[in-house]
């Protein structure tokens, strides 16, 4: 669905990414995991074309999207939720959504409505309440559904359980498996707290300083010796 080869980038002169190459299988998880300043956020908006390409590629499903601009990509069906995603305080759940979607015609936006409430019941039920007085985990939901009512293939998810209880960050994660089993949706997961995004993900890779330095099995990673030096400190 998505494939980056030797893929070099960042921000003006500071390089970030180096010979990065990726591939987001479609219908499928792939988690990207690694520690802070690795580079993972970067990835994402090098592939939404807002990072400074040096060279290599990136193709969506095909089509060469290398620097193409973030307006363009969006249009061709990925939804990206922002680390630091906002969500308008002010408004109700349903005004969110309704923002989100607003290039949708209304019968449209009625269905991805019906879509997203059928999804995420909790959303239904507070539709009416300001999203300022929603609880960390609920907000998220929302974030994820405001890419959702685009009717996108491919959903860029950056640290969606960061800051969450534990309990939290497991009933998102859930919506992330039913995003990709109901919906058929495909998903790229970046998470700094590992362990449970490779819980759920079907392919797994970790970005260390910038450069790939595993991809495979989920479940491998969690016994790759660099995995365990950054995340269990065992040296
Ligand atoms: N918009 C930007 N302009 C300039 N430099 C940036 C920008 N965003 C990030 N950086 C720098 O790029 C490097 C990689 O950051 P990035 O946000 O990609 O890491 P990350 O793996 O997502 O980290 P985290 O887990 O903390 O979110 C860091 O050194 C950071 O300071
Ligand atoms: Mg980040």
């Amino acid at each position: 669905m998505i494939k980056t080869s030797k893929l070099y980038s960042g921000y003006g002169k500071l390089k970030v990414l180096f010979d990065v190459n990726v591939s987001i299988e479609p219908g499928k998880i792939t988690a990207m995991v690694g520690p802070n300043g690795a580079g993972k956020t970067t990835l994402l908006n090098s592939i939404m074309g807002l990072a400074t390409i040096y060279s290599g590629k990136i193709l969506l499903g095909g089509i060469d999207i290398t620097k193409m601009p973030p307006h363009k990509v969006a249009r061709l069906g990925v939804a990206y939720i922002p680390q630091l995603f906002s969500v308008f305080s002010n408004l109700t759940v349903e005004e969110n959504l309704r923002v989100a979607a607003y290039t949708l015609p209304e019968e449209k936006l009625r269905d991805r409505l019906e879509l997203v409430y059928s999804m995420f019941p909790v959303l239904k039920e507070f539709s009416k309440r300001k999203a300022g007085t929603l609880s960390g985990g609920e907000r998220r939901m929302l974030a994820i559904s405001m890419g959702l009512v685009k009717e996108p293939k491919v959903m860029l998810l950056d640290e969606i359980t960061t800051d969450l209880a534990p309990i939290m960050a497991k009933k998102v994660l859930e919506k992330v498996v039913e995003l990709r089993d109901v919906l058929k949706l495909t998903i790229f997961l970046v998470e700094q707290y590992a362990v449970r995004a490779l819980q759920i993900a079907d392919k797994a890779y970790l970005l260390v300083s910038g450069t790939i330095r595993y991809e495979g099995e989920p479940q491998e990673l969690l016994k790759h010796p660099e995995f365990s030096k950054l995340y269990l400190g065992v040296t």
